[in-house]
């Protein structure tokens, strides 16, 4: 990059940027992808010194970075960029401090990364602005989930697009930096074999989950405030949807890449009032066994309300109208304390319109983001021997393996690389932001009308019996390996 860069991180000693974002700048680092000038400036309210920041940040990225990449003299020369400011990102006056130290230096790109609680967002714009910090020359990342609601997003977008125009906003969903994610982009758009068939003719249904064996860890504060739907479903699962059944963007450019993103999210069709019993599962994790442990129930967590109806789980059926998608389900499911930790979409084909050898099975396309990146086509063969018995048998792609002789990069480190380079294709724009809400919010408004509480599910376990369910009635089941289950 040929411009310096100053990136300060609001929220600069917590879990996200000590655990992810520091190592990803680690490596931007060593693979010389940053300025020789660039600084990266915590900002928190603890009151570390520079050297006491230095050390926390080398604890953590020692933690996180693969032995066989860290080295002192790397250490060394990253901890040079270090720096850390004690503030109060919600008190004003904290802000002409802040200008003091960052001195006036006009050349510089500077980008603000709010790794902080959405309620701060609107108020640090406001901030900076008044302190003269939202120059030309500076970007602001935020962290998803913005708002609350369709009303709060809003109203965070509108505080921030009166300081920064929208080219100078980045709304991260780290999906979107995930190597898989983007290669779903390049399956669809770079082979000429899928386009024919993807599409509602050819399509039985989607499935699109996002299992996870974690809990809430430290962060039950925030979560059960959250929950599934705004802490996942909201924006990774939606982005998953959108690049599975979004047209071919004109180029691979921000605009056009995002034009057709919202569209997809414009035509979700509305899940409202009582659809939300028949189209939506909520769950609550109890406590069960994970990896051989035992481990609490959801409302035993710490910072979890004990009598709390946040969802840990959530599956919807969600419907597209548009010509190619017309009738096709996209099944969406997320969960804590599952008993795997997957990413996966499966493309379920449509059965051969006659079956001539009487025991096929549809063609499946698995897409697997985690824990291996994977893409899987599985295809009908015949069974060695006499007669004609099938068995399916997959077609293969392991990209790690494919691509063994590169490192594989983390999403933050190609997300952040995007900021500083001013790249926006991979973030979310203020309509998109605003679309998603305007789906989520009715179901959000449909629980509680229709509330029912939260379905139990033993942590450990592949959900609420009613995920299922979901899927049963229409003779459908949730994808599971083969080998595994
Ligand atoms: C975050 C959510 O955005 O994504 C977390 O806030 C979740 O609750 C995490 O655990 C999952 O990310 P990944 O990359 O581990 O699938």
């Amino acid at each position: 990059m040929s411009i310096p860069c100053d990136m300060l991180v609001f929220g600069g000693t917590g879990d996200l940027a000590l655990h992810k974002l520091l190592p990803a700048l680690y490596y931007l680092h060593r693979d010389g992808r940053l300025h020789t000038d660039q600084r990266i400036i915590a900002l928190a309210r603890s009151p570390h010194s520079r050297a006491a920041f230095q050390a926390l940040a080398e604890r953590h990225c020692r933690a996180q970075v693969a032995r066989a990449n860290f080295s002192d003299t790397l250490w060394a020369s990253f901890a040079e960029r270090l720096d850390y400011l004690a503030m109060d990102a919600s008190q004003s006056a904290d802000y002409g401090r802040l200008a003091r130290h960052l001195g006036n230096d006009d050349k510089r790109v500077r980008v603000y990364y709010l790794a902080t609680a959405p309620d701060l967002f609107a108020d640090i714009a406001t901030y900076l602005s008044v302190a003269g910090l939202a120059g030309p020359k500076a970007r602001i990342v935020l962290e998803k989930p913005i708002g609350h609601s369709l009303e709060s997003a809003r109203e965070i977008n509108a505080t921030l697009g009166a300081v920064f125009d929208e080219s100078r906003v980045f709304r991260i969903d780290h999906y979107l930096g995930k190597e898989t994610v983007q290669n779903l982009m390049a399956l669809r758009f770079a082979n000429a074999l899928f386009e024919p068939v993807w599409r509602a003719a050819h399509i039985d249904h989607v499935q699109i989950s996002v299992c996870e064996t974690l809990g809430v860890e430290n962060r039950g504060a925030y979560y059960d405030n959250a929950g599934a739907m705004r802490d996942m479903l909201q924006n990774h699962l939606l982005q998953l949807l959108c690049l599975v059944a979004m047209e071919a963007p004109v180029r691979f450019d921000a605009e056009s890449v995002r034009n057709e993103k919202v569209k997809i999210l414009e035509a979700l069709k509305p899940i409202t009032g009582l659809d939300v019993r028949d189209k939506t599962v909520r769950g609550q994790y109890t406590n069960g066994q994970i990896g051989g442990q035992e481990v609490p129930a959801y409302y035993f967590e710490k910072n979890v309300d004990n009598d709390s109806d946040t969802e840990t789980f959530v599956a919807v059926q969600a419907e597209i109208e548009n010509w190619r998608w017309a009738g096709v389900p996209f099944y969406l499911r997320t969960g804590k304390r599952l008993a795997k930790k997957t990413s996966e979409i499966l493309i379920q084909f449509k059965p051969v319109p006659h079956q001539l050898f009487g025991d096929g099975e549809a063609n499946q396309l698995l897409i697997r983001l985690q824990p291996e990146e994977r893409i899987s086509l599985q295809l009908m063969a015949k069974n060695p021997g006499k007669g004609m018995h099938l068995k399916p048998v997959e077609l293969d792609l392991n990209l790690a393996n494919a691509f063994s002789t590169q490192r594989r990069w983390a999403a933050y480190e190609r997300l952040l690389l995007d900021v500083i380079e001013g790249d926006s294709t991979l973030f979310m724009r203020r309509d998109e932001v605003d679309a998603a809400w305007q789906w989520v919010d009715p179901i959000l408004q449909g629980w509680h009308q229709h509330y029912q509480r939260p379905r139990p599910y033993p942590a450990g376990s592949d959900g609420p019996e009613q995920a299922e369910a979901l899927l049963e009635r229409h003779r459908r089941h949730w994808h599971a390996d083969r080998d595994t289950n």
